[in-house]
């Protein structure tokens, strides 16, 4: 097999091994897909300032996200579906996190349930809620994160409504998937991936079938959310569910400048700074973008995680001088799992970190609390080209 040697490579495994319909939920944005693409563009805007002559001995990427340890500011981001991306891939990509060092954060829309994949680790994770309108459910779902031991709640705000990825209702998304003609085509060249997945039993929305009652179509993500998902969802409800919870809070989808300082004096432990990777509201702006103004907006000492368009090691370092304590990634270590199950999360993680490593090294800096706007240049007016 060729030599794997940046995110790329992993993607265009992912492509091959992976049946269309997953490899394309994850390489989606919404309607015309701009914001998807700007997340990416515009971190290859920012460039970064060269530093010679300094020792680069004893260099550390390693910090604290809420109060944990973690090898490098990278978390693995909550991602819907995962476990068809790869039989059993949460569990997987929940190892290879471990192993790594960083924190694994399973979604509500997983394959893979809570107790599954606290089965198969021994780390803590964290766990992402999407608020449904019944409330019995939400407090179920809770109780079942607590029990597991999940050391945190990522508490996703972006998603009352689902954005349309128009790929995904061409391509009929569910889980499993249906055998249709076309998808019986895809899986003939993509044997591995339908030889594993008869083996597990892992197939269905691990933590909504079996647990939420009165389910009519719990196989569609779209269905679901159009009838599940709670349009409701206020700051009041989001206290309801931190009292409910009681321990670590993160809010994640934050992208404008007053709801961060609502966050930050709502008392969350820490915010994304996101915009769902450019799935919900096409024609945002970037998250990268944004993430300066909201380190202005929120002052020094509220912890800011960032995610939406993060690539690879040179983008941690970007998100960081622009204001992030830490970042989360998505698409970078579905890349990896599509290509290469658990393999390939831990080789997605390890060009990462060493991408952050050596290009930190080469912009004279040891240490990642170091990071700050001195380390980047701006293109004039990147800041304030959108008022
Ligand atoms: C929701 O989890 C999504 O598909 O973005």
């Amino acid at each position: 097999m060729a030599v794997i040697t940046c995110i790329d490579d992993l993607k265009r495994l992912h492509k091959r091994r992976t049946p269309k319909m997953f490899y394309d939920y994850a390489e989606s944005g919404s309607y015309t897909e701009q914001t998807f693409r700007e997340n990416t563009t515009d971190f290859q805007k920012i460039r970064l300032r060269q530093k010679v002559a300094v020792d680069m001995e004893g260099r550390s990427t390693a910090t604290k996200m809420i109060g944990r340890d973690v090898a490098m500011p990278v978390a693995l981001a909550p991602v819907g579906l995962t476990g068809m991306q790869r039989a059993d891939g949460e569990i997987k990509a929940a190892r290879a996190a471990e192993k790594a060092g960083i924190p694994f954060t399973l979604s509500t829309m997983s394959i893979c349930s809570i107790e599954d994949v606290a089965a198969h680790t021994t780390d803590p994770f964290w766990f992402q809620l999407y608020v449904m309108k019944d409330e019995d459910f939400v407090d179920a779902t809770l109780e079942r994160a607590k029990k597991a031991g999940c050391s945190a709640l990522v508490l996703t705000l972006d998603l009352q409504i689902l954005g349309q990825r128009h790929k995904d209702l061409k391509n009929g998304l569910t889980a499993p998937p249906k055998l249709t003609l076309p998808v019986l085509l895809d899986l003939a060249t993509k044997w591995q991936w339908g030889f594993e997945m008869l083996q597990t039993k892992r197939r269905f929305f691990g933590n909504i079938v079996g647990h939420a009652k009165g389910v009519s179509d719990a196989s569609s993500l779209g269905s679901w959310t159009a009838e599940q998902f709670d349009p409701k969802l206020d700051w009041s409800k989001i206290a309801r569910i931190r009292d409910q919870w009681g321990g670590k809070l993160i809010l994640k989808g934050i992208l404008d400048e007053d709801d961060a300082r609502l966050a930050r004096d709502f008392g969350a432990d820490a915010m994304i700074v996101s915009n769902h990777g450019g799935r919900q509201l096409d024609g945002a702006l970037s998250a990268i973008r944004m993430l300066p103004k909201i380190r202005e907006a929120v002052g020094p000492e509220m912890e800011i995680f960032m995610d939406s368009g993060i690539r690879s090691g040179q983008d941690v370092l970007k998100a960081l001088a622009l204001g992030a304590n830490s970042t989360f990634i998505g698409r970078a270590f579905i890349h990896g799992l599509g290509a290469m199950g658990e393999q390939g999360v831990a080789t997605a993680l390890e060009i990462i970190r060493k991408e952050l490593d050596i290009t930190m090294a080469l912009c004279g800096e040891k240490n990642v609390h170091d990071l700050g706007r001195h380390n980047v240049l701006l293109p004039t007016g990147f800041l304030d080209e959108y008022a």
